[in-house]
């Protein structure tokens, strides 16, 4: 079917915190794309691959001519992409060398609990003495039980035991998620396996990873982010900016601004990331000549779909992946493509730009795509819980909570069985990009309906509109232990929009 999703948002896309760079900005795509480099392993065994990488700051040039300190992976922003194949065991060394502790998690992976990346599991910075402070701004009062496991040096183990698809890693800190992320702390994880090859899909630089961010900048040229202090004290309504989630000015692809890609004319294939804190974004394909092209989607944040969606437009929420094919086919050498945003306003309205320099030869874009999707059935559901996201207040202060109660590390929220299918029932006051661990999900229903066309596929994150519901279904099959659910608005997610999930 073919699919326009518009009239996605139902209030103004920008409701959050809309920061206002200090600097020049520099014209839309006049910067080339830049792609992330493919970390090498240090060690590569018969079905095992070890990976180290240092956190640390640099001083970056995101905008031409303006240096900006940021938080990295490795030195860069995005970090390496790491490649993987399926069931081969990765290890990960993280080592910190930032000035605060620090957090890895692998979104969308299927990670034993140890290694997931749990928000007090810490990796401390060399030379860190101060036990970490309770009471931090997310407003929820910790407790001093707080369990904290730390080391300048940490190993992340991950078996990869699934389907193959871009997972993305970042920092994962209690309460200081969102501020980390924002000074660059992501980075991309592909996993491959036999069914992705077998369809010989676009590779090589026809397989393009887009990581979508938005920033803003101060008058020195550094990253911009509200000073979370002011977020603690006095009345605070759920539309005070911060609390909605804070958005910059700028979009960043692959962490340059408004960037432009030469293409041939041949098929491409787009693997999009949403890796904004807060902001949510409706793509759509336009040419110079004014033709939209179409977004032909053949996969979800949990891989392949069993037969692709094409879409006019497509709404994306923060942490959620899209696999897109695009056919620059019909277009003459010369012609431009704007990636736009159909939720953003002024320069929000573009992310970036395809150029088309050369002729290039087609391909057909396979219609059997995936043979390998989980199908559960509703009555096969052992158990059906409810969900409600919204706004409260907690200790005199605005939060943002699950059930009434904010994040708290003490608490197991939800008890489940290994091997259990299970339907959750979410439901939203405003946007919130709700995101589970450990397994994918289907979406059931939306709204009380049929999921929409993009609800497609295996997925790990949903994103409710406002006042909206959906029903979404999984299987505990993977790992026993304590795993996390949240909103992924990371600024939702620090002020407490998050859970305990235990499998027992
Ligand atoms: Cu992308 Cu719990 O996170
Ligand atoms: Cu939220």
């Amino acid at each position: 079917g073919l699919a326009l999703s518009a009239g996605w948002a139902r209030r103004p896309a920008e409701t959050g915190a809309q920061l206002r760079s200090e600097v020049p900005l520099p014209q839309a795509f006049s910067v080339p794309l830049p792609i992330p480099s493919v970390l090498a392993p240090v060690e590569s065994g018969a079905d095992e691959e070890r990976y180290e990488i240092v956190q640390r700051e640099v001083d970056a040039e995101i905008l031409p001519g303006i240096s900006t300190r940021l938080w990295t992976y490795d030195g860069s922003f995005p970090g390496p992409t790491i490649e993987s194949q399926r069931g081969r065991h990765v290890t990960v060394a993280h080592r910190n060398e930032l000035p605060v502790p620090t957090v890895v998690h692998l979104h969308g992976g299927r990670t034993p609990a140890d290694s997931d990346g749990y928000p007090t599991d810490l990796v401390l910075p060399a030379g860190w003495t101060e036990p970490e402070r309770s009471g931090g701004h997310g407003g929820h009062g910790m407790s001093d039980e707080r369990a904290v496991v730390s080391d300048v040096e940490r190993e992340y183990g991950f078996p990869l035991d699934q389907r193959a698809t871009m997972l993305w890693y970042h920092d994962h800190r209690m309460d200081f998620t969102a501020p980390a992320i924002w000074r660059g702390l992501a980075g991309l994880h592909f996993v491959r396996d036999d069914v992705e090859d077998a369809l010989d899909l676009p590779g090589g630089d026809h397989e393009v990873p887009l990581m979508i961010a938005d920033r803003a900048f101060d008058a020195d040229g550094q990253l911009a982010y509200p000073s979370l202090d002011s977020t603690l004290t006095g009345e605070i309504g759920v539309e005070e900016p911060y609390l909605a989630g804070v958005l910059g000015d700028v979009i960043l692809v692959n962490g340059a601004p408004w960037p432009e890609y030469e293409v041939d004319t041949g098929l491409y294939r787009l693997r999009v990331l949403n890796g904004s804190n807060a902001r949510h974004y409706e793509l759509e394909a336009i040419a110079d000549d004014g033709r939209r092209l179409l977004l032909v989607q053949i996969g979800a944040d949990q891989g392949l779909l069993a037969a692709p969606v094409r879409h006019e437009s497509l709404p994306i929420g923060p942490a959620e992946r899209y696999d897109l094919l695009i056919d620059f086919g019909d277009l003459p050498v010369g012609a431009k493509v704007r990636l736009a945003n159909r939720l953003g306003t002024g320069r929000c309205a573009d992310v970036m730009q395809f150029k088309v320099v050369r002729e290039g030869s087609g391909a057909p874009i396979p219609e059997m795509l995936a043979d390998d999707l989980p199908e559960w059935d509703r009555s096969e559901a052992a158990v059906v819980r409810d969900f409600a996201f919204r706004a409260g207040r907690m200790d005199g202060r605005h939060g943002w909570l699950i059930d009434g109660l904010p994040f708290d590390p003490g608490r197991t929220d939800v008890t489940a069985r290994h091997g259990d299918i299970e339907i959750w029932r979410l439901v939203a006051d405003v946007h919130h990009p709700i995101h589970l661990h450990l397994v994918g999900f289907r979406v059931l229903t939306r709204g009380g309906g049929e999921p929409l066309p993009h609800d497609a596929g295996l997925k790990d994150t949903v994103s409710l509109r406002p006042g909206e519901s959906a029903e979404i279904i999984t299987r505990f099959d993977a790992y026993r232990g304590r795993f996390l659910f949240h909103c992924h608005n990371a600024e939702h997610e620090d002020m407490g929009m998050m859970a305990n999930l235990e499998i027992l």
